[in-house]
């Protein structure tokens, strides 16, 4: 039995079945624990939202499995879990086409003017049929640059391309031609080489009447960039379900950006998705404390490392 911390309540039979074989704990608030009960398990299942660094690991001698609420894992020092042995898991594949879904609701939302829309009706503003109010931008005459074209991408590019769009995909590495697209959606994991990759030289890069929209992680947008672009009129809008910081403060400026849409790092969150990523945990979390290979695993050489 080993000593598992679980970083927050997941409504979810899973759990049932680490508790089963482990002693575990569950944290029970809704914001994150503090990093030091992070520290001295043997196994941990954490969210986005939890730093699992060197100093965490450190901490830990007896670690055996971390266990990732999520698919992305830049909240992991992966290198200090690799140098030490410890597998870490994540969750891919359950949440593309939650995901995939998000990022087209939000491009036509942008692009429909939706919420623009929306508030007009309840100020008052519907006042007839207008033949040239809230003219919006069609997704099915448009060009959508997928920059990150792994499983989420490629699930943005189907859904987009059955809408009539035509789509280009930029890869690790690649131009990207950016003054050819109507919508830009980023779909990359966050590295070093990804962090800023969307700064003040690539919007300015961007049609004036094109759309960002991002749904992978915030720190991949330069936020400051992206409030004189909105501000300047150098693009015609952008949706974030992910930002830099998360939460963002109510009071951030980049919140009074005209043309803006921001919604709260809800891209994986439907029922039936949050299950399949918590049964896909605890899968992980009970291979590696069996010392078993983790079905999803994005370090898969720290078990030979032991
Ligand atoms: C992930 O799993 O990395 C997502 O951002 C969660 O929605």
């Amino acid at each position: 039995m080993a000593r598992v911390f679980v970083a927050r309540e997941l409504p979810f039979p899973a759990l049932d079945r680490l508790r089963a074989e482990h002693e575990v704990e569950v944290w029970p608030e809704r914001l994150p624990p503090p990093r030091d009960r992070l520290e001295d398990r043997e196994g941990l299942l954490t969210l986005l939202t939890d730093p699992v660094d060197a100093a965490v690991i450190s901490a830990s001698p007896g670690l055996r499995a971390i266990s990732n609420y999520a698919v992305g894992v830049d909240n992991v020092d992966v290198e200090a879990a690799t140098a030490r042995g410890i597998p870490v898991g994540n969750t891919p594949g359950v949440l593309t086409e939650s995901t995939a879904d998000l990022a087209v609701a939000l491009m036509l939302a942008l692009m429909r003017r939706l919420p623009e829309a929306q508030a007009a009706v309840r100020a008052g503003e519907w006042l007839t049929w207008e033949p040239a109010r809230l003219l919006g931008r069609d997704l099915h005459r448009s060009t959508v640059l997928v920059v990150g074209p792994g499983r989420i991408g490629k699930a943005v590019a189907r859904r987009v391309q059955g809408f009539g769009a035509r789509v280009i995909e930029a890869g690790r590495g690649d131009p990207l031609p950016l003054a050819e697209a109507d919508v830009v959606t980023l779909h990359c994991p966050l590295t070093d080489e990804t962090r800023g990759l969307i700064g003040a030289a690539e919007l300015a890069a961007m049609k004036p009447d094109a759309y960002l929209v991002n749904t992978a992680r915030g720190p991949i947008v330069d936020h400051a960039a992206l409030l004189d672009a909105l501000r300047g009129g150098e693009i015609a809008g952008a949706a974030l379900d992910v930002t830099e910081p998360e939460p963002l403060p109510a009071d951030d400026p980049l919140l009074d950006a005209p043309n803006l849409i921001v919604v709260p790092h809800v891209a994986s969150a439907t029922h039936a998705t949050r299950a399949a990523m918590a049964d896909m945990a605890v899968d992980n979390l009970l291979a590696g404390l069996r010392g078993e290979p983790m079905p999803h695993c994005v370090n898969a050489q720290a078990l030979s490392r032991r």
